[in-house]
């Protein structure tokens, strides 16, 4: 599978933009501020329907769009999948109302069908590597949950409607725990029987989405200490682990990555979910939040069984990072047997350059579409990268070197 074609209307910088791109990628170099990122952000726009970077989707929208002519701004970005024989199409129009201007509304066309997000999401596969992804190791909990989060419903869309239901779910029952803790007692007494109903919903999906990641973190085992190893050196040893919110330690084991045994994981999980809802019900009434569940636990990367985050050097936490990045690729792979594109956001230069060269001969040796974008040309001017077409980036135009 990879991206043939992409254009883009009033798109960022990008007034309009026309690319071929060919299955094994480009190469793009441009100064600060030309567009690399904006275009990176359009492929994975096309993959996730969402931006990764945007606050609000209005931003995407060209600052000038329709500006002369007196029409509401809007922006486009089309999108051509191929994964032969199949041909398959993927667009997105951001248009502004015009009596909510800073709003966006967004259309998804699939083959030039209206389709709804969750419908849509992961039919191109992207894996996006960009140097604030060190956040994955420096920054707090949710971006970790976040990554989880967006990795998995690539590749199971069941993983992304549950989720979106357990968020729902989690504002009324932290609303009732709230209301419920501001009631006198007899009345908290009577009226806390409706927590019941909650319990149920969270934990039925909950359960879901924890065995998810726990079977995700199993499949990126060997892929991801794989990768580590090729790229740091031999003697070191990454690892991921999940960890739950949960206080109760009953001994069982977690993360079978084979699918037979999901069922058995899920009920697991929601065992303990429930043992442990009910303990804490005193502590949830008197905080007025839901204290376990997915949306507070973390996932942890350890090098050589320490807390990389703490005990990491800079390097080694961006190779961690980015055979993080490598192993979701294999999974991916495993999952669907299709290689996900690979989006590379001017991180070559953060790398000295014996791992460089081992990251670009890893990443030739996958066999997918690459983007890879830096501010200097000489970065890109690597042996493995000599077949991709290398485009200059100036101001939101691409010009092909050499012209
Ligand atoms: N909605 C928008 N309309 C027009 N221009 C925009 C919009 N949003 C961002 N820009 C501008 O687009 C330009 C390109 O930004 P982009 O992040 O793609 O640059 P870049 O090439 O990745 O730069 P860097 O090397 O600094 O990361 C910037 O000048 C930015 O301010
Ligand atoms: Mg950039």
């Amino acid at each position: 599978m990879y991206l043939s074609h992409i254009s883009f209307e009033q798109f960022r910088c990008y007034v309009r933009q026309e690319l071929d791109l060919p299955p094994a990628g480009i190469r793009l170099a441009g100064e600060n501020a030309s567009g690399k990122t904006s275009l990176i952000e359009g492929v994975q726009l096309l993959s996730m329907m969402k931006s990764a970077r945007a606050g609000a989707e209005r931003d995407l929208i060209n600052w000038n769009s329709n500006q002369e002519f007196g029409l509401p701004p809007y922006a486009r970005v089309k999108g051509t999948v191929e994964d032969a024989p199949h041909l398959n199409t993927i667009e997105i129009t951001l248009s502004v109302d015009p009596n909510r201007s800073t709003h966006a509304r967004k259309q998804i066309k699939l083959d030039d069908q209206p389709k709804r997000a969750i419908d849509a999401v992961g039919r191109l596969k992207t894996v996006l590597f960009e140097p604030e992804d060190m956040d994955l190791v420096l920054g707090s909990p949710s971006v970790r949950r976040r990554y989880l989060d967006v990795a998995i419903s690539t590749l199971d869309s069941t993983y992304l409607r549950l989720l979106s239901q357990y968020n729902k779910i989690l504002e009324q029952r932290n609303s009732l725990l709230k209301s419920l803790r501001d009631q006198s007692p007899v009345n908290r007494r009577t009226r806390v029987g409706e927590l019941d109903y909650w319990d149920q919903e969270l934990i039925n999906r909950a359960a879901y989405i924890v065995a998810a990641r726990l079977q995700f973190i199993a499949r990126a085992e060997h892929p991801l200490d794989d990768a580590f190893r090729s790229l740091l050196g031999e003697e070191y040893a990454l690892r991921m682990e999940y960890e739950q919110s949960t206080r109760l330690n009953d001994g069982a084991t977690e993360g079978p990555a084979d699918a037979a045994d999901t069922i058995e994981l899920q009920r697991t999980v929601s065992n303990r979910l429930e043992s442990e809802i009910e303990q804490r019900r005193d502590e949830e009434l008197s905080r007025g939040v839901t204290a376990v569940g997915p949306h507070r636990d973390d996932l942890k990367l350890l090098l050589d069984e320490r807390e990389l985050e703490s005990f990491g050097s800079r390097g080694q936490q961006r190779l961690a990072v980015v055979s993080v990045k490598l192993a979701e690729i294999a999974i991916i792979r495993q999952v669907t047997g299709e290689t996900a594109v690979l989006l590379l956001d001017d991180v070559l230069s953060e790398l000295d350059a014996v791992r460089r060269e081992r990251l670009l001969a890893r990443i030739s040796g996958l066999g997918g579409q690459v983007v890879v974008t830096a501010t200097d040309a000489s970065l890109l001017d690597l042996d493995q990268l000599q077949d991709l077409p290398l485009f200059n980036v100036q101001s939101g135009h691409l010009i092909p070197a050499g012209q």
